[in-house]
C-alpha cells in the first residue's frame, strides 16, 4: 500500500468570527495529501472558503492547530508559509492589477523582490504552463473568463508555490472554460507534482479530484475517495448535495460506481 505523504493538516480546528457568532468551524479535522487533488465540497456558508483563510495564515484558529509541512502555522511563521501556497479567486475580474497579461503575472515577482533578469525568465514560462504565452501583451480586459483565470494561475505557478487553492476559481466561467481549466489542473498535477486544492460545489468538478473532503454546517461530514463518497450518494443527498447527471446515470444502469466522470461513463457504454 502506498504511504501516503500529507502536506496540511487540520487538527480539531475550531474558528469562529465574532466572539458573539457562532462557529464558523467546528471541530474539523482533515488531511491534504501531497501531490495530488483535493476537492472540498459542501453548501454556501458550509466553512469553505473559511478553510483556505486558514490555510494561507489570513485567520487563526480559535482552537486546534493547522499544520503545514508537519509544521503548526503560527503568528512567527505565517509570512513565511504563505510563500508556499497561491490562491486563485473566484471572479476572474478582481484578480487583475497589471495593464497587460506579462505585466500582471509579474506583478506578483515584484512584491517578492525577484530580480527583473528573473522575472523575464519566469514570466513567459508560467505563461507557456496555462497556454498564455501568445496573449503576453493582451489588455486582460480582452481576454474570456477561462483565460482570466488561467493568468490568474500563471500568476501564482511564477510564484513557484508548492500548493495551488483554487476557491470557486470555475464557478464564473461557461462550460468550456470549466473544461479547459480542469484540464489543466489536471496537467499542472502531472507535471508540476504541485498539490491542488479545488473549493466547489460543482461535484462534476468534485468527482475529477483524487481526494474529497466534504463539509456541512462548519463540520466535516465525509472525507474519501471521491468514487467511495459517489457510490455512498445518498449521504451528500441527505445533506442536498445532487451527484453529477454521470454518476446518477452510472449508479441507474450498474448498480455502482467505478468510473465517476463524464468520459468515463461514455467509455463503459
Ligand atoms: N468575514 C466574515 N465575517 C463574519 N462571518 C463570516 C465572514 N466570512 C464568512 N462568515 C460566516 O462563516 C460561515 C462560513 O463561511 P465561508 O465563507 O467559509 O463559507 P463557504 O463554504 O466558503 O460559502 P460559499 O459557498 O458561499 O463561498 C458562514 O456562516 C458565513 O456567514
Ligand atoms: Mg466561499
Amino acid at each position: 500500500m502506498d504511504v501516503q505523504e500529507n502536506i496540511i493538516t487540520f487538527k480539531q480546528v475550531s474558528f469562529k468570527y465574532n466572539s458573539d457568532e457562532s462557529l464558523a468551524l467546528n471541530d474539523v479535522s482533515f488531511d491534504i495529501p501531497k501531490g495530488k487533488w483535493t476537492s472540498i465540497v459542501g453548501h454556501n456558508g458550509s466553512g469553505k472558503s473559511t478553510i483556505a483563510k486558514l490555510m494561507v495564515g489570513i485567520e487563526s484558529p480559535l482552537e486546534g492547530s493547522v499544520n503545514l509541512h508537519d509544521k503548526m502555522i503560527t503568528e512567527e511563521n505565517k509570512s513565511k508559509i504563505r510563500k508556499h501556497i497561491g490562491i486563485v479567486f473566484q471572479n476572474p475580474e478582481n484578480q487583475f492589477v497589471g495593464s497587460t497579461v506579462e505585466f500582471d503575472v509579474a506583478f506578483g515577482l515584484e512584491n517578492n523582490s525577484v530580480s527583473y533578469e528573473d522575472m523575464h525568465a519566469l514570466v513567459p514560462k508560467a505563461l507557456e504552463d496555462v497556454e498564455m504565452l501568445d496573449r503576453l501583451d493582451y489588455e486582460p480586459q480582452s481576454l474570456s473568463g477561462g483565460q482570466k483565470q488561467r493568468v490568474a494561475i500563471a500568476g501564482v505557478l511564477a510564484l513557484n508555490t508548492d500548493i495551488i487553492i483554487l476557491d470557486e476559481a470555475t464557478s464564473m466561467l461557461d462550460p468550456e472554460g470549466r473544461k479547459e481549466l480542469i484540464a489543466l489542473i489536471h496537467r499542472l498535477k502531472d507535471e508540476k507534482e504541485v498539490t491542488i486544492i479545488s473549493i466547489t460545489h460543482d461535484l462534476t468538478e468534485a468527482a475529477e479530484a483524487d481526494y474529497l473532503v466534504v463539509l456541512n454546517e462548519g463540520q466535516v461530514y465525509q472525507t474519501g475517495l471521491p468514487h467511495e463518497i459517489f457510490n455512498d450518494g445518498n449521504q451528500l443527498a441527505q445533506i442536498g448535495l445532487d451527484l453529477p447527471f454521470s454518476i446518477r446515470m452510472h449508479r441507474a444502469l450498474v448498480g455502482c460506481v467505478d468510473y465517476i466522470t463524464y468520459e468515463g461513463l461514455v467509455n463503459k457504454l
